[in-house]
């Protein structure tokens, strides 16, 4: 007698493009949310339960709570985002559960959106916008929102994975010079190639015009930006955030920003999600974006046939493409 081979199941427990969905439906039953507001818990531990895959947006914690909704049989949490601080790895290492991400994909679409808000908060750009908007009366001068150029300044990139790098090479384009804190040094060619200089986070902090953030959130990176480390920022330089929310102390930048302690900020994230501290709503120096770092449609696929791609392949019994490293 041939053994019976059931499909496995898969839950998707936010709204993804087709493609994504289109390849978990080749090989196993899919349940899906519909709606871009993500599902409240219950309904999301309702869905998982008895599942083999669950594939996950960053609105979903993957804690021990979900992992006992889920049960026994689940092999593999496929987090549609680089950033995993969603995901209790630990806990589901405890379990064998497999857990990957999406890097790669969306490194040109978030060091594209870095980018504009370095722009958007040296050029005043926001500001500019609200004028017009709010049908001020305004008239060139001389004077004028004048901002800041980047050329010749020095940017300060906190976090050189794969997005940092991509922010240094556009940031080289503009003419910045670029010097960077990370847990390694990136190798010498790289080093030569950007024309970036390892430093100390303070030794960064104080010396940088504008510092931009691309380091993981984790308990390490907790409020990195908090009143003392934004103390040693010159006042005349920018703190943009396209990383995680909770890297930045807000209040503490509210202050900073209200202030003068910096001269501006642009945030992608925040650190309630999606509450916004209401402080930085009155900083006109502050640019604020609803995190859309990967927000194209080009990107959002490639990060949901990744993530599909990762389950499906665990559930084939193959290596995922992109798993989670532990953090050390
Ligand atoms: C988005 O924030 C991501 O981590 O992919």
């Amino acid at each position: 007698m041939s053994p019976v081979t059931t499909r496995p199941r898969i839950a998707v427990t936010g709204r993804i493009p087709t493609p994504g969905l289109e390849e978990l439906r080749l090989i196993g039953d899919v349940w899906e949310w519909e709606h871009d507001a993500p599902p409240d818990p219950p309904t999301v531990y309702a869905a998982v339960n008895g599942v083999d895959a669950a594939v996950t947006l960053l609105t979903t914690k993957v804690d021990n709570t979900f992992l006992d909704a889920a049960g026994p049989q689940l092999k593999v949490v496929a987090n549609v985002a680089v950033g995993y601080n969603n995901i209790d790895v630990a806990a589901c290492a405890a379990r064998n559960v497999i857990v990957t991400n999406t890097p790669g994909v969306l490194t040109d679409a978030t060091a594209d959106l870095a980018m504009a808000l370095i722009l958007m908060a040296t050029r005043r750009l926001a500001e500019g916008e609200r004028v017009i908007r709010s049908q001020t009366s305004w008239q060139w001068g001389m004077f004028y929102l004048l901002g800041t150029s980047l050329q010749g300044r020095r940017l300060g990139i906190i976090g050189m994975g794969d997005i940092g790098i991509a922010v240094a090479r556009r940031a080289r384009a503009f003419g910045m010079e670029i010097a960077y804190a990370n847990r390694r040094r990136v190798p010498p060619e790289l080093e030569a190639e950007l024309g970036a200089t390892f430093m100390a986070t303070d030794d960064l902090l104080a010396t940088s015009d504008v510092v931009t953030l691309h380091c993981p959130y984790s308990p390490d990176t907790h409020h990195l930006m908090n009143s003392a480390t934004l103390a040693r920022m010159r006042p005349t330089a920018f703190l943009v955030n396209t990383s995680r929310g909770p890297v930045v102390d807000e209040a503490a930048l509210v202050k900073a920003l209200e202030h003068g302690v910096i001269a501006g900020a642009g945030l992608d994230v925040f650190e309630h999600e999606p509450d916004v501290n209401p402080g930085l709503l009155r900083c006109e120096n502050a640019v604020l974006v609803p995190h859309l770092g990967s927000a194209t449609v080009e990107t959002r696929t490639a990060m949901a046939v990744l993530a599909a791609r990762n389950a499906v392949a665990v559930l084939s019994g193959l290596s995922p493409l992109t798993p989670v490293m532990r953090p050390v």
